[in-house]
């Protein structure tokens, strides 16, 4: 084949040695707009990933790039005057540089053409003369742009400035050094190389970055001011720019991110940055164009193979390890976006949240690479969860947490789950058997499913309710059970389903109505959930009198059956939701409009409800921190908003739930999907969280808590498998301290053992 790639950045030149190495007929020729040794940027880090794949391409280029390696295992986080040092990153580098003449050699060495000084043109009408055209031209493509839309290119221009620097000072721990300035706080990223040579990023918000005046100065003007400002790092070392072409402040960029619906069209195939990139904060850019390369080497080569089958095959195994980076990439990014979230933090805490930013990095995985460092921060956590009392090294999940006077044994919460198996209201055996099942199972808070205040206020019929006597005296046997029988304590949900009443019970399908026997509905305004629910009546200010005063009346049975906590559900749509979202509140009158109208009535009847409850009880209020409907719904920042209007009112801790709020959502699913909305109402708002959501793993619960993005965490549909999801954690973790029922000590301590053998034979094997 003749093959034409545009560009010698790594992409091009391993593209053109792993295709000659499968096949040296091929005729191949690299285009590179630079002369031979000019490039931009520092060093490049890799992963041992990375170095087997590039081993077993080639291991002659491998072998040279390896030896040349810069290896380094610690990180330094310096912070408010501290240095954090944590071991076992184990990360590899090499300059850019270096890595350019190698690849050139070796590309060279098996016969392709390189010309330097040639800039490219995708107009040109030479590029129709070759079989293939790579477009290896880099995070600026224009091969890319010229077709932008037959690849179909998504572009964010991501909103931090960041400038890429090299220093002489040699930084042998990765380090991350955080200044808190007049203009706001600005950071560097830094890593050796080279013997002699550090990479040094420095990143700020664009605010902080014009407050500072660099989009006035010229280049040697913001280095001056880089190297004032992080002088105590450099120790008298230069920074310098090997973006000399640039002027004035184009040195300082905005991260683009590149995704592609396609990698090719006509003879062109996108490789590289060109066709998708991963923020520098992640270090995976490199190593993505060189596995593009060998991937594409591959399929290209392979016999029998179409071009198109080729193709396909190429674009479907690569873009699937560029999303995953790509969702790494974007959390990493966001957490130095929204620096400012966590600098309240203590250092260790802060340097935690930094190293488990991107959610590759879990509190298991911290373990393993510096085990030492890691207790150190459960020690931390756990002295602060005890005001000082505990030394314990343990982890987070089996601290206690303090609301009001109430205080659980753990952070471990089963979160409200509808049964759907009262008749009237009552709830029966089933709920007894269910819930005191849950609280010898561990978890130190149960929530009760959503009962509701009325009967027109259920969702089903077979939803729990407190509205007489017979609710009273089922949930206080319930209540008694768990507080006579478990350390648990139990928290009533209360609510009224609005809109979405008069449904069939869950298994029999989700907020379809009733085939016979529906009752009325009302809401904020007359907008039916679908096309199959009732149009619900506008509640007037009576109806609205008649609920509260029914929320009130339910905290105060409440009371009576001895719960220790009362959470008002606000989410996913119901009576209360509906205020609060603009989807389905149309109201003009104070009720309505804006989103201080909007939460008018559910702080009223929060309010009501808190005067009613003592006040040595902690309360908490369940909302929907997104609509997952974009700008037309309720959106995350003013998620932090509702928090902290609630918390005006006297709610203790925010339940941090998103969604069901509109039957056209679009939510994001994934690992912890929703817990990013609790670590910003907690982090934005200082107020205390419990985040849900696709939380089923004891290390998601530990890395949640300890980063600080929640207080307590609280896991459903897990919980309806496994009542003893905690004490198995407990297990697993090797934690004895859990509060495991007298009568099952036996069966807890033979797991334990079973565990801690299995893994010690699992280590066995791995070595
Ligand atoms: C600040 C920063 C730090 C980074 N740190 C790391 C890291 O630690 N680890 C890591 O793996 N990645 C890192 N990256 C990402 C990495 O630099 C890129 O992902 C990688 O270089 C992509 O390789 P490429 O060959 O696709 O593109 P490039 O390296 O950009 O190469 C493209 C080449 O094409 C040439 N070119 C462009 N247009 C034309 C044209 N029209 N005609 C001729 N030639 C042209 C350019 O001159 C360039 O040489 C970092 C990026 C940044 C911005
Ligand atoms: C069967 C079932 C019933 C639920 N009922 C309620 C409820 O009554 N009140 C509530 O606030 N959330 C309810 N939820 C939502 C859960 O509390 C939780 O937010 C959701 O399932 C996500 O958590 P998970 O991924 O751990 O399951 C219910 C979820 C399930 C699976």
């Amino acid at each position: 084949m003749k093959i034409g790639c545009v560009g010698g950045g790594p992409a091009g030149l391993y593209f053109a040695i792993s295709m000659k190495l499968r096949d040296p007929s091929h005729e191949i020729e690299v285009f590179e707009r630079n002369a031979p040794g000019v490039t931009f940027g520092w060093g490049v880090v890799f992963s041992d990933l990375t170095v087997d794949n590039i081993t077993r391409n080639d291991p002659a280029s491998a072998a040279i790039i390896t030896k040349e390696f810069a290896h380094w295992d610690d990180i330094d986080v310096h912070f408010k005057g501290e240095t954090i040092t944590s071991g076992g990153h184990g990360f590899i580098g090499i300059g850019r540089k270096r890595l350019l003449e190698i690849l050139q050699e070796r590309a060279r060495e098996l016969g392709v053409a390189l010309h330097f000084n040639s800039e490219c043109d995708p107009a040109d009408p030479k590029w129709r003369d070759y079989d293939l055209v790579i477009a290896s031209d880099g995070i600026n493509s224009r091969f890319r742009d010229a077709h932008a839309d037959a690849f179909g290119v998504d572009e964010d221009v991501r909103a931090n400035k960041f400038v890429w620097l090299g220093t002489s000072k040699v930084f042998e721990a990765f380090t991350f050094a955080f200044e808190e300035t007049e203009h706001g706080w600005i950071w560097a990223h830094a890593y050796r190389f080279a013997p002699d040579c550090s990479t040094f990023i420095v990143e700020c918000s664009e605010d902080t970055w014009r407050s500072f005046g660099f989009d006035r100065m010229s280049q040697d003007e913001s280095i001056a001011a880089c190297e004032k400002l992080f002088a105590k790092y450099l120790d008298g070392h230069r920074l310098e720019s090997n973006a000399s072409h640039l002027v004035g402040s184009a040195a300082w960029l905005n991260f683009k991110r590149i995704k592609c619906e396609r990698w090719s069209s006509g003879n062109v195939i996108l490789l590289g940055d060109a066709a998708h990139t991963a923020h520098f904060s992640i270090g995976s850019g490199t190593k993505l164009a060189l596995e593009d390369a060998i991937k594409l080497a591959d399929v290209l080569n392979r016999p029998g193979l179409s071009l198109e089958a080729a193709m396909d095959e190429y674009v479907a195994e690569r873009n699937l390890e560029v999303l995953k980076l790509q969702n790494s990439a974007r959390n990493s990014t966001e957490w130095f976006e929204t620096l400012e979230r966590y600098t309240h933090f203590e250092p260790l805490q802060f340097a935690y949240s930094l190293l488990t930013r991107s959610q590759r990095i879990s509190h298991e995985n911290l373990r393993l690479r510096d085990r030492e460092w890691l207790e150190g921060v459960e020690r931390w956590f756990w002295k602060r969860a005890t005001a000082g009392k505990s030394n314990k090294t343990a982890p987070p999940m089996f601290a206690p947490f303090k609301l009001r006077e109430m205080e659980v044994m753990n952070r471990v919460t089963v979160s409200p789950m509808a049964m759907y198996s009262a008749v009237d209201g009552v709830p029966n055996d089933f709920h007894f058997v269910h819930y005191g099942e849950r609280a010898l199972g561990g978890a130190g808070l149960i929530f009760t499913e959503m009962t509701c205040v009325s009967p027109e206020g259920r969702i089903s019929p077979g939803c729990t309710g407190m509205w007489n006597a017979d609710h009273v005296a089922a949930w206080k046997r319930i209540v008694d059970f768990v507080h006579t029988q478990s350390k648990a304590k139990i928290c009533l949900q209360l609510g009224h389903s609005g809109a979405k009443g008069s449904t069939r019970l869950g298994w029999e399908g989700n907020d379809v109505p009733l085939d016979d026997g529906n009752w009325p509905v009302m809401a904020a305004s007359d907008v039916a959930w679908s096309p199959v629910n009732q149009v619900p009546r506008p509640m007037t200010r009576a109806d609205m009198d008649m609920v509260r005063d029914q929320f009130v009346a339910a905290v105060k049975m409440g009371i009576e059956c001895g719960f220790d906590m009362v959470e008002l559900h606000a989410a996913h749509g119901y009576l209360l939701a509906g205020f609060i979202t603009p989807l389905q509140n149309h109201r003009t009158d104070e009720y309505g409009g804006s989103l201080e109208n909007r939460l008018r009535y559910p702080l009223e009847v929060f309010a009501a409800m808190r005067s009613a409850w003592p006040s040595d009880k902690p309360m908490s209020v369940r909302i929907s921190a997104t609509d997952w409907a974009g700008d037309n719904g309720i959106t995350p920042d003013e998620a932090v908003l509702i928090g902290e209007a609630f918390a005006r009112e006297g709610a203790d801790l925010i339940d941090v739930s998103a969604g069901q709020s509109w039957a056209g959502q679009q939510p994001v699913y994934g690992r912890m999907f929703q817990t990013p909305f609790s670590d910003r109402i907690r982090n934005e708002g200082k107020l205390a969280t419990m985040a849900v959501g696709n939380i089923y793993e004891p290390d998601h619960a530990n890395s949640i808590l300890a980063a600080g993005r929640a207080d307590l965490v609280a896991l459903a549909r897990p919980h309806l498998v496994d009542p003893f999801w905690t004490l198995r954690a407990a297990a697993q973790l090797d934690y004895r301290d859990v509060a495991v029922p007298p009568q099952y000590l036996n069966g807890m301590s033979q797991l334990a053992r079973n565990l801690k053998r299995e893994a010690e034979m699992a280590a066995a094997l791995r070595v």
